[in-house]
């Protein structure tokens, strides 16, 4: 991984730390433009009861009103959940419109003004999609969710064999991987103990050294079949290597697959020129597509490809249709276009990903994906992720420098920014958690907590501002005081605390 250095780190506290310089630093950026592209909640919005922003509502009951209700809150949650474009509301509406005034001609009638027909929306995501993770058009599709696409995929990649049969994953997976995982081994009815996990020397220092994995993946290479890792690991923010780890596992002759969803809009990726065998992510973190939208998938085109059979009984590839092309689990929305409503029960896989899918999509999501592809659109991963270091690199600077003392706090996300993307994990000295998150929230700050000690920030480079990260800063630092002094009195309470 190249190592970049922090542009911050030789500004002087008297710069840095004003609130001057956050702004200067969004003036000259001309990217700052996109945070007007999304509905920022206010504080008030997130401290009340109501469901819609403060101007479409009444007061609820029981509300006390506060002077900083009208501000924006500061929103640094979406490695969790991205924050709404504005568009989404008003393609949804086209979409709501459509459905009421055409029914099912929604399909396919072309309209003026409006969205395409819903039976091209997945064409029309496709080539967005595509640029986002550097891969073909045909190599990508928006379908059904992450751990849904996780197993479909494994469904088709992970051929146990009595020889290779051991699945590797890191020791921290996000569960919903390590139970994808784990289960695809009981499908096949080979011990659990076949899970082959890559542990980090400790929660504390959660850094897994590139050549740490490549060493596991060495050790198990004759019995492995799978390799499966996040891109971007979800509780550290470390950025994996996923080129170099592709090229091992490939040298070795396993199949590596990559759980993108923290690495999706976030960090550059060129899954076509990676040879990535297949990757999965979800839609509603960077890709701000809305909660538990729709995702999408990415199939290299090696593996994609639908010929006419030539070699008969070729146990790697079904024959049974004279089409050769890699075994899946299929469904009819999988099919050719052209032929799918003949309903003549034969299937012809599309070419790439596409033909990877089951179910007719959800427009609605499908709709709201669009809405946050076409924010992309106004830009450029690379452009964005040039920001991103910027903003991530001022967001640690700011970290670092506390009163003049050590911080009551470590950072576990790797310092190298080429490692990580736009979260940075802070892991908190013991029993200051609850307190620092009840203050900052108090406060309209929104970040996202792992138990025991960990808040994870992420300033996403669509929306969120140099000003953002300087007033999280003034309001998480005065909580870690304000924590810290409500420690010592708890403690002097307690009867081994009585002096
Ligand atoms: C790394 C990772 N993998 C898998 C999942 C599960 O995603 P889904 O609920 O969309 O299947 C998440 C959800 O946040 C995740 O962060």
């Amino acid at each position: 991984m190249p190592q970049f250095s922090n542009p911050y780190a030789a500004t002087s506290d008297q710069d840095l730390l004003s609130e001057a310089f956050a702004r200067g630093e969004d003036a000259r950026d001309p990217l700052s433009k996109l945070r007007a592209e999304f509905v920022i909640p206010t504080k008030g919005d997130l401290r009340n009861q109501r469901y819609g922003p403060a101007e479409n509502a009444t007061v609820s009951a029981g509300h006390v009103s506060r002077d900083d209700d009208h501000d924006e809150s500061i929103y640094l949650c979406g490695n969790s959940l991205g924050l709404q474009p504005r568009r989404t509301r008003e393609y949804v509406n086209r979409y709501l419109d459509t459905w009421a005034s055409k029914g099912v001609f929604g399909h396919f009638k072309p309209l003026q003004g409006g969205l395409p027909p819903w039976l091209d929306l997945d064409d029309a995501l496709k080539e967005q999609t595509a640029t986002i993770v550097g891969a073909l058009p045909s190599e990508v599709v928006v379908m059904e969710t992450l751990t849904a696409n996780l197993h479909l995929l494994m469904s088709s990649f992970y051929k146990p064999t009595s020889e290779r049969y051991k699945i590797i994953i890191e020791g921290k997976a996000f569960p919903s991987d390590h139970y994808a995982a784990q289960s695809q081994l009981a499908h096949h009815g080979i011990p659990s103990s076949a899970l082959i996990t890559i542990t980090p020397p400790s929660d504390d220092s959660p850094y897994l050294t590139t050549e740490h994995i490549l060493s596991v993946i060495s050790q198990h290479n004759a019995t492995t079949a799978l390799v499966l890792l996040p891109g971007i690991q979800f509780y550290s923010g470390q950025f994996f290597d996923i080129e170099l780890i592709t090229r091992h596992c490939h040298s070795l002759g396993i199949i590596v697959g990559w759980d993108l969803a923290h690495a999706v809009g976030n960090v550059p990726v060129k899954l076509h020129d990676w040879n990535v065998d297949f990757a999965a992510w979800c839609n509603y973190k960077y890709m701000n597509g809305g909660p538990g939208v729709i995702g999408g998938l990415f199939v290299h085109d090696n593996h994609g490809k639908v010929e006419k059979a030539q070699v008969d009984g070729d146990a790697e590839y079904n024959n049974d249709t004279q089409l050769h092309y890699r075994p899946r689990l299929s469904g009819w929305w999988g099919s050719d276009k052209s032929s799918r409503f003949r309903m003549e029960n034969k299937f012809v896989p599309i070419p790439g990903a596409s033909g990877f899918q089951l179910s007719n999509p959800s427009a609605l999501d499908m709709t709201s994906v669009l809405a946050s592809l076409d924010v992309f659109s106004m830009t450029s991963m690379e452009a964005l992720r040039a920001r991103s270091l910027r903003l991530t690199a001022y967001l640690e600077q700011r970290l670092l420098r506390y009163d003049n003392k050590t911080p009551p706090y470590k950072i576990i996300t790797p310092a190298n920014p080429a490692e990580r993307g736009a979260q940075i994990s802070v892991l908190l000295n013991p029993g200051l958690l609850d307190h620092v998150l009840h203050y900052i929230e108090e406060h309209g700050v929104v970040v996202d907590e792992r138990k025991p000690d960990v808040l994870r920030v992420a300033p996403a480079p669509l929306y969120n501002s140099f000003w953002d990260v300087h007033r999280f800063i003034e309001i998480f630092q005065e909580g870690c005081r304000r924590a810290i002094v409500q420690k010592g009195k708890a403690s002097a309470q307690t009867p081994n605390g009585v002096a």
